[in-house]
């Protein structure tokens, strides 16, 4: 086996806001940097952001109020710490990117446009029409490559190399010829966006299968809070497409079958611009109690014929040519249907505000960080506000590249032996010839549609016990895998495999994570426990896997501060 090693100051595997903004710090300080990436960068995830960016600039707004929302909105699982700094240092980030030649909308007067968005005490997602995260992509696209960031498309990294408490780099095949290499690095930084794909309906990229959850997992490392999983309320009916916040932010009504404007009952003050988790469980219920739309009953309307064409044209022009093209349905004349889809992980790999991984509750990985949707810094504990994402991915991935930059002096360049590169190598060649009688469409459905059912909006001890064994059963079901296609020249069946195995590690984090909180908090609603435990689950889940794939539990403290918490009402 000869494989080659690639020598860098840093490696990033992922090319979303979080990715490319470290990359444009490190760059920028003179050092050597690639980024990995399994897509192009122009179709990261980040791009499919609609709605908004946060920050707080209006002068009846704060960064305090900002904070609050955002903690309230967690209910009160966020780390107080992280969500100051967030906030904080929103409004620069925000400058920031609009220097670098982001295009946002505009008010009469030439101030950066607002819109309200769920949960939030003012308007306060700045947006570019409803194309918000491709425009800052482009952005930081055009930055990094400006600089001559090194980016290596349409590669796959399928393992850390991680040895004695530190990180030495990555084992990467290229998609294009399936040939393998090995890139050295003092620092490698993890920032590959959710894994929504884990579910029947969702609103994420194909691409969204997870990968560095279970690659940072199999090394015995933590996971955190991986139970919170954001279903948003307002995906088309039937395929989960996102159909922004900003829809209701400009002003869209949700009705039920019988027109009625539901929202009036479960969020009274603030009706469809409640937080997610709650919209999402009252869409959910309408349809549990048979008041639903649609050929199947199982979805409702989103009403926004009354705000004219105008006005769609000018805000929301992506929001109506997706739901022309998806439902048939033009908004400015007719309701579209929507239901909840699974949009956003909450948990992920825990890091610190600087971006050091954990290692467990007290020590960190050397060499290794993580930003953006992959990593659980935890500003949004078990329930995150719309537009904080698209603002967490890009501050966070600049302040960890401008850590990385820092910590460069200190870190040293490990030798690396080409037989690290074995394990990838071996399951390559594994799943290549194995001629087993399974199907890794038919696994993968299966799981989908299983973890929509009993893992979704709404669970209960037995649902999710039932998923447990599915998940297990399915685990032995993928050893007898066949792939049709074993050729080496862009083998999508070759990829698929191997993040249907990621796909079924994180699930089982989501479920077991799940079951052991018998509570209700945010995004994770418990029939049989259907309120908040302060008490005893005031706490982030840590879980760890074994080389069985059996999931052991433990729990950590909260970053409290200022806000104490109370009944979270709307
Ligand atoms: O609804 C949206 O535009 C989504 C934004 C977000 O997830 O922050």
């Amino acid at each position: 086996m000869s494989i080659p090693i690639h020598q860098y100051d840093a490696v990033i595997v992922g090319a979303g806001l979080a990715g490319l903004a470290a990359a444009r710090e490190l760059k920028s300080a003179g050092k050597s940097v690639v980024v990995l990436t399994k897509l192009h960068p122009l179709r990261s995830h980040s791009g499919a952001a609609q709605g908004g960016i946060n920050a707080a600039f209006a002068a009846e707004d704060s960064v305090e109020l900002h904070e609050f929302d955002t903690v309230k909105g967690s209910d009160y699982l966020a780390d107080q710490d992280a969500v100051e700094f967030m906030c904080k240092t929103a409004p620069e980030l925000v400058r920031w990117m609009e220097k670098m030649g982001a295009v946002f909308s505009r008010n009469e007067d030439g101030t950066i446009a607002q819109r309200p968005f769920g949960g939030q005490s003012h308007p306060r997602a700045c947006y570019a029409k409803d194309r918000t995260g491709l425009t800052l992509l482009q952005t930081m696209f055009e930055q990094t490559n400006r600089l001559g960031v090194d980016f290596l498309d349409e590669w796959y990294v399928a393992d850390i190399v991680y040895e004695d408490g530190v990180v030495k780099g990555v084992v990467a095949y290229d998609i294009k010829t399936s040939e393998s290499a090995i890139f050295n690095a003092k620092a490698v930084m993890f920032a590959t966006g959710g894994y929504g794909r884990a579910f029947k309906i969702n609103s994420n990229a194909h691409a969204n299968t997870g990968d560095a959850l279970s690659i940072v997992a199999r090394h015995g490392l933590p996971l955190e809070d991986m139970e919170f999983v954001q279903f948003h309320p307002t995906g088309l009916a039937g395929t989960g497409i996102l159909m922004s916040e900003a829809a209701r932010g400009e002003g869209g009504k949700l009705l039920n079958s019988k027109g009625e404007r539901f929202m009036e009952k479960y969020a009274p003050s603030k009706m469809e611009l409640g937080p997610r988790d709650l919209v999402s469980r009252s869409i959910t219920q309408e349809v549990l109690e048979g008041r639903g739309v649609g050929p199947d009953k199982d979805a409702v309307y989103l009403d926004m014929t009354h705000l004219g064409e105008e006005l769609i044209m000018e805000r929301l022009p992506e929001l109506r040519d997706l739901a022309i093209t998806f439902l048939g349905l033009d908004m400015v004349k007719e309701p579209i249907m929507i239901a909840a889809t699974a949009h956003y992980s909450m948990g992920g790999v825990p890091v610190n505000i600087a971006g050091n991984v954990k290692k467990n509750a007290k020590e960190f990985v050397t060499g290794f960080y993580a930003a953006g949707e992959c990593s659980c810094v935890s500003v949004h504990g078990a329930n995150r506000l719309g537009a904080n994402s698209v603002l967490e991915a890009p501050l966070f991935g600049r302040h960890v590249g401008k850590t990385i930059v820092k910590d460069l002096d200190k870190l040293k360049l490990m030798e690396i032996n080409e037989s690290v590169a074995e394990g990838m190598v071996s399951q390559i060649k594994r799943l290549i010839e194995n001629n087993g009688a399974e199907k890794v469409s038919s696994l993968r459905g299966e799981l989908q549609a299983s973890m929509t059912e009993n893992a979704g909006v709404f669970r209960t001890k037995e649902s999710l016990e039932k998923q447990i064994k599915i998940i297990k059963e399915l685990k032995e079901r993928y050893k007898n895998i066949r792939i049709e296609d074993k050729s080496k020249v862009y083998n999508t069946d070759l990829q698929e495999a191997i993040e249907l195995g990621h796909m079924l590690d994180f699930s089982a984090f989501i479920v077991e994570g799940g079951l052991m909180r018998n509570e209700s908090r945010g995004a994770h609603f418990r029939n049989d426990y259907d309120s908040r435990d302060d008490k005893k689950f005031l706490k982030h889940t840590f879980a760890y896997m074994d080389k069985e794939g059996n999931i052991k539990i433990e729990y950590t403290d909260v970053s409290l501060g200022k806000f104490e918490p109370e009944a979270r009402t709307y």
